[in-house]
């Protein structure tokens, strides 16, 4: 039995879409499997690398001396800043605490006259330092780096840790 030219070309025809189909479906499993790597890769990164570090802020000392306290939205934290006049050390005498709690993240309120942090969701309170000081709560609030810019009269506000006690 003989071929026809006929059935050559068709054949060849055949191998060619055969071919092209495999390619077409190899690059359509390459980007499906890369797709789903890269939506595992985003779910396990943890919070704080997805995290944006807001820049330092300039806070004026004079403003802040005035109101005795402030409480701002710094990045994605609530954060009060306050003025103690009656701090024995000098790094004590301005002060930036994170006001979510460290228990379950609720946002703790500072009662001034009484000199602590309560929080109203489970009542953990923290001392005026930040320290726990009543359970659930076991871990201090997060306190902020808070400069002295003296020759500016500026305070400058830092999303790190403080290094004052
Ligand atoms: S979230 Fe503050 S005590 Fe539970």
């Amino acid at each position: 039995m003989t071929t026809e030219p006929n059935q050559i070309a068709q054949s060849l025809e055949h191998e060619e879409r055969r071919g092209f189909l495999k390619n077409t479906l190899r690059i359509a499993l390459s980007v499906y499997a890369a797709s789903g790597v890269f939506a595992v890769w985003r779910f396990l990164r943890s919070p704080s690398e997805r995290r944006v570090i807001p820049q330092p802020l300039s806070l004026n000392i004079a403003e802040l001396e005035q109101e005795g306290q402030r409480t701002i939205q710094f990045g994605d934290k609530t954060v009060l800043l306050r003025h103690d006049a009656t701090a024995t050390t000098p790094s004590s005498i301005y002060r930036a605490f994170n006001l979510r709690c460290t228990h379950a993240g609720c946002t703790v309120q500072w009662l001034k006259d009484e000199r602590k942090f309560i929080c109203p969701c489970h009542g953990a309170e923290f001392a005026a330092n930040g320290m726990a000081t009543r359970l659930p709560a076991t871990k201090a609030l997060e306190e902020l780096s808070l400069t002295l810019d003296s020759t500016h009269g500026k305070l400058i506000l830092c999303d790190a840790p403080t290094t004052s006690e």
